[in-house]
Parts: structure tokens; sequence; C-alpha cells
């Protein structure tokens, strides 16, 4: 009888599943993806596998044909935009990317709605700081100033308009957040980055994803693609797709935390794997990376990405496959399931199946992980976006006033001797020079140039604020590689006739600006001073006599040591985004108090890398020769025109279990005569240990709104988490002994307040 009963349950489990239609909206979405996988070929299979660059992409390409470098542009030998209008609506592409414009969405989808089995396509796109780099759409402050703000809140908020944005022109996955931990400033990407911090990292990782997937319930949600997959930014000399030889402990304790809080608590829903081999292993072959850390360790249940054609360049850069067909092969065995991007994988991947090499099982595994997403995002049942409507969202005044609050907060004052904020009354006559004084390269990189009238430049800005005042320009270019020497001396000239001179100097990272990037993908440096003649700029405006201070946008630290030592106020407004320029201003002039705080360590000299504030005890047992040991400027700190002070930290308990949580907590009182915000900051430092810690970690902030004078007690709770380490056996453990908790403004010593408490 029971035998019976298990029949006809399965039996009805069976047949109810091939009753589903994978169109029918109510029916529960693994029914419909097995239904819709049980009727397809091995060919949309594989397709679905696929993606492409935006047919407008490659219909420009084809005009520059063979002469392009076919890589870095994503041409197509011996195909065109129609061919692939053409596999779109057979069925054979599954995803495209870098398709700009919403008509250009919804003509492509209409094919791929009109192919026999209507599987929709996913767009994906690199929204990294906004949906910046289709136009008309807000670009916000880049990460690494997101990350100065210590503001989850707000990076949440900036994620989810990013979304709706997004889906207001038919894009439904960001290729973000990028949780690389950036610890080399030489590396061109770590404006992309959240900063030098495992733990800051996981956080605004975390509410970036959040921001980004909302329910994924479809409508205003998009999926999260964490990246790069993993330890990309420590590649040898800081170069990008150069090895990265990096420790099993360093990677288990800096580099892949990130990933396993986005995973665990952020579900999220993509992955890209990085350009760089991994200890030997190019990381889009490698299985210990897909499949064993992401997926079996962590709980990894989304889709894996390739980067721009990395699977390839397993076989023609790192040498590790004799053939593409064979790279594919292995790139798909060690987990990957979707490339970007290219005219060989169809073909040569059906072969790999019919030839027995890859189980057809496998491919399914992949697609049934693809079609998920596509049906979560409600993909089937809401293919298209309007594209009048969707015009009403992208860039409206809401998601405006978030990019300017946000850009408020991410600028961290480095250096004020007082002459800051600036009194109109005293500097009547004021020279603003420099290469990002009056340009977009303050949206940073991965933006698209924006119409003018959306862009407040800081020479906009300052007019804007300061309308009373003269403001006086010297154009110095948009770019550091082509400056002229006679701009600089015009700048130097006319620096004897003012009052007060701005130099607003730093990088180029705006991606339009080929051949005069100085930062962003693929631009790394050997050393991170003032690029080409604007030290020499800052140094003639300085000799006029005349007070002179310097705004730094950049998407990586700038190693200011001379200009330190000088100039009287120095401010970093890192890449803030398109209307920075008003948000600088504010900040010169004192309508905003600046509250943000260095996210990455600012070394004196590229020499120092690696350079960060959590290092082992030994690492500075002697300085080097030439240098000191100590940073241009400490992570986490930034100055404010408030002064606060910290008393009082008390813990909860002496001593507690391994599993027990304890609480401290602290007095901030604002001391300075205005309102402002101060991040709070918390660090620990497990003593005496088995094998060696840091020095101190962030494992808490606040941020803590203080009107002048007012006082507030705050607490952070620590778990067993954030005293777990791995151990020389390399398990996850709280070890007993003494354990230091520092609270304050910053992360030197100096700073901060400290309580010690035992776990038994
Ligand atoms: C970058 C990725 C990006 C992809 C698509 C690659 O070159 O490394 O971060 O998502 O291009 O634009």
């Amino acid at each position: 009888m029971k035998k019976i009963l298990l029949f006809a349950v399965v039996a009805f489990a069976v047949v109810s599943c091939y009753k589903v239609d994978y169109k029918d909206p109510n029916a529960p979405i693994e029914k419909r993806v097995e239904a819709l996988l049980s009727q397809m070929t091995i060919e949309e299979k594989v397709g679905q596998m696929n993606q492409f660059c935006g047919v407008r992409h490659v219909e420009k390409r084809d005009k520059k044909a063979q002469a392009d470098n076919q890589d870095a542009q994503g041409y197509y030998p011996g195909i065109n935009a129609d061919t692939l209008r053409k596999w779109t609506q057979q069925g054979l592409i599954g995803s495209y990317l870098h398709v700009l414009e919403a008509d250009e969405a919804n003509e492509l989808q209409r094919l791929a709605m009109s192919s026999r089995l209507g599987i929709p396509l996913i767009f994906g796109i690199d929204a990294i700081h906004g949906n910046c780099l289709a136009p008309n759409n807000t670009a916000y402050p880049t990460s690494i100033g997101q990350a100065c703000s210590f503001d989850t809140e707000m990076a949440y908020t900036i994620a989810r308009q990013c979304a709706k944005e997004m889906r207001a022109m038919n894009m439904h996955w960001t290729f973000n957040p990028n949780i690389d931990v950036a610890r080399d400033a030489r590396w061109g990407r770590v404006g992309e980055t959240f900063g030098e911090d495992t733990y800051l990292v996981s956080q605004m990782g975390l509410a970036h994803i959040k921001g980004y997937q909302g329910d994924m319930q479809g409508g205003d949600d998009v999926l999260a693609c964490i990246k790069h997959c993993i330890a990309d930014s420590q590649p040898v000399n800081g170069a990008n797709h150069a090895p990265s030889d990096i420790s099993e402990r360093t990677l288990h304790e800096v580099f892949l935390p990130p990933y396993e809080v986005a995973i665990r608590e952020g579900l999220a829903g993509s992955l890209m794997t990085a350009h760089n081999e991994i200890n030997g292993v190019p990381c889009h072959k490698s299985k210990w990376l897909m499949q064993d850390k992401m997926r079996d360790e962590y709980g990894f249940t989304g889709f894996v990405v390739s980067d721009w054609m990395d699977i390839e360049r397993i076989h023609t850069l790192h040498k590790a496959a004799p053939s593409r067909k064979e790279a594919y092969y292995q790139s798909i065995m060690a987990g990957m399931d979707m490339h970007m991007h290219g005219i060989h994988w169809n073909e040569e991947v059906v072969e790999l199946v019919k030839e027995g090499r890859i189980p057809e099982s496998r491919i399914d595994e992949s697609v049934r992980r693809i079609l998920t997403a596509k049906f979560r995002l409600g993909l089937f049942e809401n293919p298209y976006c309007d594209e009048v409507e969707g015009e009403k969202v992208r860039m409206c005044e809401e998601h405006r006033t978030t990019a300017l609050e946000a850009a408020r907060n991410s600028i961290v004052l480095l250096k004020n001797d007082g002459i800051l904020p600036l009194d109109v009354k005293k500097y009547k006559r004021v020279l603003v020079t420099g290469i990002n004084a009056d340009d977009e390269n303050i949206m940073g990189d991965w933006a698209a140039p924006q119409k003018p009238e959306n862009v407040t430049t800081i020479l906009e800005g300052l007019r804007q604020v300061a309308p009373q005042t003269n403001f006086l320009f010297v154009d110095q270019g948009n770019t550091p590689k082509k400056m002229k020497q006679e701009n600089v001396d015009k700048a130097a000239r006319l620096a004897r006739t003012v009052d007060l001179n701005i130099v607003v100097a730093g990088e180029t990272s705006l991606r339009a600006r080929r051949g005069g990037k100085t930062c962003g993908e693929n631009q790394d440096r050997a050393e991170i001073h003032l690029y080409g003649l604007q030290q020499d700029l800052v140094k003639k405006v300085y000799a006029s006599g005349k007070p002179t201070i310097l705004v730094i946008v950049a998407g990586r630290p700038q190693a200011v040591v001379w200009e330190d030592e000088h100039l009287p106020a120095i401010v970093c407004a890192w890449e803030p985004g398109m209307v920075g320029g008003q948000a600088v201003a504010e900040i010169l002039y004192g309508k905003v108090n600046p509250s943000a705080k260095l996210a990455i360590t600012i070394p004196r000299t590229s020499g120092q890398v690696q350079m960060y504030y959590n290092h082992k005890p030994s690492h500075y047992r002697y300085k080097l020769q030439d240098i000191p040991n100590k940073p241009l400027y400490p992570f986490g700190y930034g100055l404010s025109y408030s002064t606060y002070e910290y008393s009082d930290l008390q813990l909860s308990k002496s001593e507690i279990a391994a599993n027990e949580n304890i609480e401290a907590s602290v007095t901030i009182k604002n001391t300075g005569a205005r309102d402002g915000v101060e991040i709070a900051q918390l660090y620990i430092r497990d003593c005496y240990s088995d094998v060696t810690r840091p020095v101190k970690e962030l494992k808490g902030f606040e941020r803590v709104a203080l009107k002048a004078g007012e006082s507030k007690r705050i607490s952070f709770t620590l778990t067993p988490e954030h005293l777990r380490y791995y151990n020389i056996e390399m398990e996850r453990v709280v070890e007993p002994g003494t354990f230091k908790v520092m609270v304050g403004p910053s992360s030197q010593d100096k700073d901060l307040l400290t309580a010690e408490f035992e776990v038994k």
C-alpha cells in the first residue's frame, strides 16, 4: 500500500511538473524553469549562456572594422549587427551588454520574444555609480567616495535609485558592486572599490546588493553582480590583469570575506570572475573558486559570468589551455555559467557537448541558473520598458538630490590650517585652474559624457555658491597628459593678481577620454603623485605668495607630500559625480560641514605600497631608509569644521565566553561651534594569538549627527563573528585571551580610546 502511495505521489509530482506552462506567471519558478528547459535544444541552451555587445555598439565598430583592436572593442570578425539580430530571433543569444539606449533594448527584446520559445534577453551594464554609462542618467559619486561617507543607508539608496533608472531603460543586471579590497594605490580601479578595509567593503557591498536587488520580485529590481573574484585589486606591480600571488590565509582574511557576506547575507544573484590568475590558476578556470568556495562553502546559487573575453584569455594570455575550445571546456567544467562575450562560444561549446566531453546535465545547471534569474526579474511577463515613462525616472529631481547629498558626504577634508571655510569678504578675486576645475572628469570612470546642463563642474559650483566672488579661470585642458606649459605660466602670472588660488588637480578617469585617461580601468601607475605638469602648476601658483588651496579629483590616492607641507588646505573630492561641483563649493564656503573619512590610506609614495592600517605587528619593525613609516593620511582620517571629543569608553563586561556578545559604549561631544556629523570607528585587536593578527581591525562604525555643543552616547555590539579568525589549521575560531577595543575618530593610535576584555 505504502509503495502504491509513494508511486502515486511521485507520478503526480512528475505530471504536475510537465503540466506547468513556463509562461504561466502563477506557477512556481522552479517548475517554470524545468518546463522550459525540457523544451530547449542544446543550441538554445548554449546560446542562453552567451552574451554579446549591443548591436549599435557593433554597428559603430563595423565602420572601423578590421583596423580595430578586436579585443578591447568587442569586434566580431565576419559578423555584423544583422547577424546578431538574426541569432537573437533564433533564440541563440541569452544576454547583451553595453546596450545604451532604451529603444535598442526594446528592439532586441522584441526579436528575442519572437523566437521559438520567447525567452527574454537579460541586459547587463556597468552601472557602477548610477546607470551613467548610458546618457541622461544620474551619476553619483564613485564607490571610493561613497565608502568615505561610511554611509550604508546612502549606498543602499543610490543602488535602489540606480536600479529604477536601469529598469526605466530596460536594463536588468548591473556588473556591480565591485567588492575588491583595494590595498595598492597604483592600481587604476581603486575608484570603483570601497577601499582597503574588508569590513567596510563588505558592509558597503551588502548595502549596494540590497539596493539593486530589492526583493527580486521584478518591477524595479535588478540583478547585482559581485566582482572581480578574486583579488584582482592586488596584482603584481598594481597592473590590471597581472597575476595575483596571495597566500591562502590572506585570501581568507582579506579578499574572500566580502564575497561570503554578499552571498550569505546579500543573496547576490551573480558573480564575475577576475581577469587575473590567482596563485597560478586563471580565475576563469578555477573550480576551487567558483564551485568549492562560492557554491559549496558560501552557498552561492546565482550564476557566474566571465569578465570581458577572459575565457578566451585562458588560452591566448595565460597559456593555460592549448586552444580556445579547451579553454571553454575548462571554464565550464570549473563552474562558469555565462560567457562575456563573442562569436565562437555557441559552436564550440555545442561541439563539446556532442563530443561527449561536457555532459548536457552540466549545461542544464548553468541554463537553469540563468533562466531562474530571468523569471525572478519578471522578464517573461514584463520584457519591455516604457520609453516615455522611463524618462520621468531617469535623472529625476529626487535622484539628483541624492547624488548631491552623497557627494557632500563623500568629500574628505585632508588639511586645513584655518583658511577654510573661505571668507567671501576676504577673497574677492579668486583664480580657479587645473584639469578638473571645469570638467566632467568629476564623474569618474564608467560614466559617459552627459549633457553639460546636467553636470555641475567645480567652477560652476563655485559661481553658484559664492555669486559675489569674481572667479577667474585658466583652462588647463582635461587631462594631465596634454597640459601645456604656456597655460601653467599663464595661471602663475594671474595668480599674483588675485586674493586666492584654487587649483583643482588629480586624474582623468572619464571613459570617453581615451588616450587622455590616467586613472580607471587599465590605467595603472608606477607613481601616485600629481601627474604631469600638475605639481609644477601648484608650485608656480603657490609662488605668487597668494593663499593657494588644492582640490583633488581622482579615483586613487594622490601622494601630495609637497602640497601637504606647503598649502594651507587640501580637499579630496574623489570623483564626486555629476553635481559634485556644487558639493565641493559648499564645503569650501562652509555651507556644508565636511564629515567624510578616508576609506583608504594615502601613502607618501608608491614606494610605501603596500600600506594599509590593518597590517601585521612586524610590518613596521624597521623603517625604510628614505621614508617615514607613516602614511601621508591614514585610514579613517578626515577633518571637519567642528571638533569632536570622545570620552568614557565602557565595555558591558570584562569577560565573555567565546559565544557571547559584548557592548562597547562611548560618549562623543561636538566641541566646535558648528553642527556636524562625526564618523565614529571601532577597532579591535586580538592581543596574543596563535597565528599573527593585524594591529587593529575595523569592526564597527557609525555616523553620529551632533549639534554644536551636543553630546551623545553611542554603542557598538561585538559578536563572536567579529572576533573569529582562521587559526593555524585554517579553522574559524574565537581564541581565548585578551582583546583590545579601540574607539575614536580615525585609525591612528593617538586618536583612539582603549579598553580590554577577556574571552574565556
Ligand atoms: C571589466 C568588468 C566589466 C566588463 C564589462 C571588463 O573589462 O573588468 O569590470 O564589468 O568589462 O564592461
